[in-house]
C-alpha cells in the first residue's frame, strides 16, 4: 500500500490528495493512510500534510531506496537488479561479494552511507550519509586484462554526460577518472577486478559522486579539492535545478549503458575519442607521483588502452599506466 500512496502523490505533485480521496481509492481507512505517511516522512520523503486539504509529496525529497531509483531507470540491462543499503563498508566490497555468489551483470549496489568508501591508491573515500551517490556496478564484459581501463574512461564519460543531461554541468575529466568542476573534484571512479590466469570473471565499477556537501561537510584539505554539485550550484545562481540522487544515478547508469555497449563491440577508438572530448588534463603540464620519484613533463594524448602519454622535460616520453600514478596539473588540481 505504501507504493501506492507514493505514486498517487506523486502522479499530482501541485496538488493536495485528501486522506478520504485516498482512503476510498485503495479501499482502507483514513488512519490506516496516517500512518502510512508518516513511515514515509520516516524514510525520509518530505510530505506537508493539510488537515483541510490532505497531503502534498514536496518536490524537495531525495529519498533513496530501489523503488525511486527503478521509477528513473530507461535502461535495458544495468541496474534492473538493485541492492540498496541505508549503510555499509563500501559498496565496491559488497558487489564483490554479490559478483562471487553469481549475481547478474548489471546488478546494481548503491547505499546512502559508507563507513569505509575507498578510493584510488588505497585512499579513503569520504561517503557522508545521503550527501553523496555512492555505487557500485557488477560487470562481466568479455575483455583482457589489458584492456580494462577502457571501463573506467567510458565511465568517465558517462559521468560527463550525465551531469550536462540532469543539470547542465559541464564537467571535465582528469586523467584517468577524476570529474573535475571549476577545477575541483565532484567525482572518482574506482575499477576492481577478479581474475583469473586468462580472463577476467568479474568486474566492479564504484563510483562516488558528491551531491548534496555543503562546505562544511569537508575538511579544510579536501575543500582545496573537492566540490559537491550543490556547491557548484548555489555558485551558480543561474542553476537551481533540484538535485534528486535517483535521477542522477538512473541517468548515470543510462548514459553508460550507452558507451557500455560500445565495449562490447570493442569500439574503443570512439570511446577514447569522446574521454578526449572532455579531458581537461591533456595539452596541460603535468607532474607525476610513481613509488616516491616525481616526472614533470606534458600530458599529449593516451594510448588506445588508456595510458597517459607524457613527454618529460628531459625530452624522453614515457606512457604511464593509472594504476601507479597519481597526477597533478601544475596549476591547480585539475
Ligand atoms: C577515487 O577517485 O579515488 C575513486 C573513488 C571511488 C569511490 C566510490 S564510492 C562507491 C564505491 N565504493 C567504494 O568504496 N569506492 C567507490
Amino acid at each position: 500500500m505504501k507504493r501506492e500512496i507514493l505514486l498517487n502523490l506523486k502522479n499530482s505533485p501541485l496538488e493536495y490528495i485528501s486522506g478520504e480521496h485516498l482512503s476510498t481509492v485503495l479501499g482502507v481507512s483514513r488512519t490506516a493512510i496516517w500512518k502510512v505517511i508518516n513511515e514515509l516522512k520516516k524514510e525520509g520523503y518530505v510530505i506537508e500534510s493539510s488537515s483541510k486539504k490532505g497531503y502534498r509529496l514536496s518536490s524537495t525529497s531525495d529519498v533513496l531506496n530501489s523503488f525511486e531509483i527503478s521509477q528513473e531507470l530507461k535502461t535495458k540491462t544495468l541496474g534492473r537488479n538493485i541492492v540498496y543499503l541505508d549503510s555499509v563498508d563500501s559498496t565496491n566490497n559488497y558487489a564483490k561479494k554479490a559478483a562471487l555468489e553469481g549475481c547478474e551483470e548489471g546488478t546494481l549496489v548503491v547505499a546512502d552511507n559508507q563507513t569505509c568508501g575507498r578510493g584510488r591508491l588505497g585512499r579513503e573515500w569520504n561517503s557522508p550519509d545521503k550527501k553523496g551517490v555512492w555505487m557500485s556496478l557488477v560487470l562481466r564484459p568479455e575483455i583482457s586484462f589489458d584492456e580494462v581501463q577502457i571501463i573506467t574512461l567510458a565511465a568517465s564519460v558517462a559521468v560527463v554526460q550525465a551531469l550536462y543531461e540532469v543539470a547542465q554541468i559541464e564537467a571535465g575529466i582528469k586523467w584517468p577518472n577524476d570529474i573535475i568542476i571549476n577545477g575541483k573534484k565532484v567525482c572518482g571512479i574506482l575499477v576492481e577486478m577478479n581474475m583469473e590466469i586468462d580472463r577476467i570473471n568479474f568486474l566492479v565499477l564504484g563510483i562516488g559522486l558528491n551531491v548534496n556537501q555543503e562546505k562544511e561537510d569537508f575538511s579544510q584539505e579536501l575543500l582545496d579539492r573537492a566540490i559537491s554539485l550543490k556547491m557548484y550550484m548555489d555558485q551558480n545562481a543561474n542553476n537551481q535545478k533540484i538535485l534528486k540522487r535517483n535521477e542522477i544515478i538512473a541517468t548515470i547508469l543510462l548514459k553508460f549503458e550507452e558507451i557500455y555497449d560500445k565495449v562490447k563491440c570493442r569500439a574503443f577508438e570512439d570511446i577514447i575519442t569522446e574521454w578526449k572530448r572532455y579531458s581537461v588534463t591533456l595539452g596541460k603540464e603535468v607532474n607525476i607521483t610513481h613509488k616516491s620519484k616525481q616526472y614533470r613533463g606534458v600530458a599529449q594524448d593516451i594510448t588506445k588502452d588508456g595510458k597517459l602519454i607524457v613527454k618529460c622535460v628531459n625530452g624522453s616520453v614515457i606512457e604511464v599506466f593509472s594504476g601507479e600514478v597519481s597526477v597533478r596539473g601544475l596549476l591547480g588540481y585539475s
